[in-house]
């Protein structure tokens, strides 16, 4: 610890003050990539909403329900402006990132792909952007091509614009790696996706919520993330995708809200025909009453961000991620393998462990005792383990907003005692 001077973005006795389960509990929260804890603004802005705003929205004309659509339709404008979206009709509300890609897949082998078409991944994405696009492989005859990662973590661009051919018709690659960290240049994947016609795709679950994110700039076409992961509620996320791309796909989820018209001809009890004219956006996509509470209180997470600063944000997590891997070096270099890049900058704020002949549940579990909350296992992305023959998973820890380094030299201390416990 000697010598190392740490100047950290963010104030984070001012920022615990907002979150009561932080200063209740006193735990060290290091598990923010599975999910993040709610300040108090967020918790009052879903019940404010429950207290004084309940209705459905978009069926009533009575003045409770035209006030709760208008919070909810300006929620998609909060979002749309963080990301810098071309308008907030492109920000569609789902369930999280894992529904947003569902509904996306299936929306684009409805209306694109063909048998013999090719999806782009990477072996280091999360199984919710595997798996989506797997079941057509399965049921639609599409091909799915995984690029590899170099011995630092970092994705292979040269094996990627090798794959990509004019049968590409998807790139989808995550932003940040939940379990290396690694920060891929998504501008760099857009760039090469579109040079075949191909649909660029990114999972921003890790880094909507930890790095400032412009769609545009970035140049992609879709993205997803979780409300959950960036001080929202549980059960809403985003799917964004440019307008005219939206327009042009067929809505996957079906019901109320989602159509202008519908109209049945039935013959002898038998339909023969219907008319179906769809909505306009958002609505088309958002089949079903929404998570109302959940969207209102993703928008206030969101302000809660803006306040901070996502330039701050990232700056935070870089100086703790650089302080925990220069520590991590200097006291259990012999003892454990720290995955993905080297440097901080080429990382977003997660530090993910393996270890030899230690299994990492052992050590979360003993963790626990001490009131570190840290994740161990595949972290819902397997195939990557394999790749890099962890075959019994590894231990992350996730900072955020509200850890410093005395978090972190209770994570690592705690581990010290904990291997050598083990070691024994
Ligand atoms: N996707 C979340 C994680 O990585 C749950 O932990």
């Amino acid at each position: 610890m000697g010598d190392w001077c740490l100047s950290l973005a963010l104030n984070v006795n001012v920022i615990r003050e907002d979150f009561p389960l932080i200063k209740d509990r006193k735990i060290v929260y290091l598990d923010n990539a599975a999910t993040t804890q709610k300040p108090i603004q967020v918790i009052n802005a879903i019940s404010n909403y429950y207290m004084k705003f309940n209705a459905n929205i978009h069926r009533g004309l009575y003045e409770l329900s035209q006030e709760a659509s208008k919070l909810y339709e300006e929620a998609h404008g909060v979002v749309a402006k963080f990301i810098n979206a071309g308008s907030w009709e492109e920000v569609v509300f789902t369930r999280n990132a894992t529904e947003g890609i569902n509904i996306l897949a299936q929306a684009l082998v409805n209306r694109y792909l063909k048998p013999g078409d090719e999806v782009v991944i990477s072996i280091m994405e999360h199984h919710s952007n595997m798996l989506p696009w797997i079941r057509l492989s399965e049921t639609y005859g599409v091909k799915v091509k995984v690029v590899g990662i170099d011995s630092d973590g970092l994705l292979d661009y040269d094996e990627l614009s090798n794959v990509l051919t004019p049968r590409t018709k998807v790139v989808s690659i995550t932003h940040a790696s939940n379990v290396l960290g690694t920060l891929n240049d998504v501008r760099r994947i857009a760039k090469l996706g579109h040079e075949v016609d191909a649909l660029v795709v990114v999972d921003g679950a890790q880094s909507v919520p930890h790095l400032p994110v412009n769609v545009r700039e970035l140049d992609v076409d879709f993205m997803v993330f979780s409300g959950h992961k960036m001080l929202g509620p549980t059960g809403i996320g985003v799917l964004w995708g440019r307008k005219d791309l939206l327009e042009d796909l067929p809505p996957v989820l079906q019901g109320g809200d989602m159509i202008k018209y519908v109209g049945i001809e039935v013959k002898g009890g038998v339909l023969i025909n219907h008319r179906i004219i769809y909505n306009d956006l958002p609505w088309k996509f958002e089949a079903g009453t929404p998570n109302i509470a959940g969207g209102i209180g993703l928008a206030e997470a969101v302000n809660y961000l803006i306040r901070l600063g996502m330039e701050e944000v990232r700056a935070h997590e870089v100086e703790l991620t650089r302080y925990a891997l220069r520590r991590l070096d200097e006291t259990l270099k012999d003892d454990i393998k720290i995955l993905g890049p080297k440097h901080p900058e080429l990382r977003s704020g997660l530090i993910s462990i393996a270890f030899k002949g230690i299994n990492p549940h052992v050590v979360a579990s003993l963790m626990s005792t001490k009131n570190i909350a840290v994740r161990s296992g595949y972290h819902c992305a397997q195939p990557l383990h394999e790749y890099l023959g962890v075959y019994d998973g590894t231990l992350r820890a996730s900072f955020y907003i509200y850890n410093d380094v005395d978090d972190i030299n209770a994570f690592i201390s705690s581990l010290e005692e904990v291997i050598n416990v083990l070691s024994k």
